[in-house]
């Protein structure tokens, strides 16, 4: 059995890749994939997700001209799994605690959740985009997604034809200071 990477070697290799081989992704990745993103958390556990998985190949070929229809992120075409990520209602208190607070609790766990899937899907050799410009209203379509709701997040799946490339981020300086800002 292959070695498992330590947490701080798969933050490293979770990139945002681009360009993907044929290779067909197993559904039981997937599958693991989206148990992981199950697990992550949320503010007052409300769980505000929803993931679509796209691999029917006409359909998949709709949605990643919708996401690339703006210009950019071509490479949609190329990903074998393309997975929608739906934000679903929240529960009456946390969308209470989100106004009393003014923030959109919903949009950071969804952050949480793509970042929670991706890694996993790193971790079983897979390598994903987070891609969030796009044509929603499109994608909404072709899904099925009812008018209310919203898809801040896709993420395209596959197996990997490039390296892992140095990470290009500022120092830990620039992000991080003690007992002031
Ligand atoms: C919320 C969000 C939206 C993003 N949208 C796009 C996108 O539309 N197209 C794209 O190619 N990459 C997109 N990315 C990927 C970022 O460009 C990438 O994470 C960043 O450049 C750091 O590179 P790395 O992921 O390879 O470490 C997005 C990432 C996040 C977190």
């Amino acid at each position: 059995m292959a070695q498992k990477m330590a947490f701080s070697e798969l933050v490293k290799h979770r990139q945002s890749v681009r360009e993907y081989n044929d290779t067909p992704v197993e559904k039981e990745k997937l599958m693991q994939c989206i148990e992981s993103a199950r697990l992550a958390p949320s503010a007052n556990n409300a769980q505000p997700w929803k993931f679509v998985v796209i691999n029917e190949p006409t359909l998949k070929g709709r949605v990643a001209s919708a996401i690339s229809s703006m210009g950019m992120n071509k490479h949609a075409y190329k990903a074998p799994v393309i997975v929608a990520v739906v934000v679903e209602k929240r529960d009456m208190m946390s969308c209470a605690a989100g106004s009393v607070q003014d923030k959109d609790y919903s949009l950071l766990d969804i952050g949480i959740v793509a970042n929670q899937f991706c890694l996993q899907a790193t971790d079983i050799g897979l390598s994903t985009c987070i891609v969030g410009w796009f044509n929603e209203k499109e994608v909404k379509n072709l899904l099925n997604v009812p008018k209310g709701k919203r898809v801040p997040l896709i993420i395209t799946v596959g197996y990997s034809d490039v390296p892992v490339r140095e990470k290009n981020r500022k120092s830990i300086d620039e992000i991080s200071s003690w007992n002031k800002y």
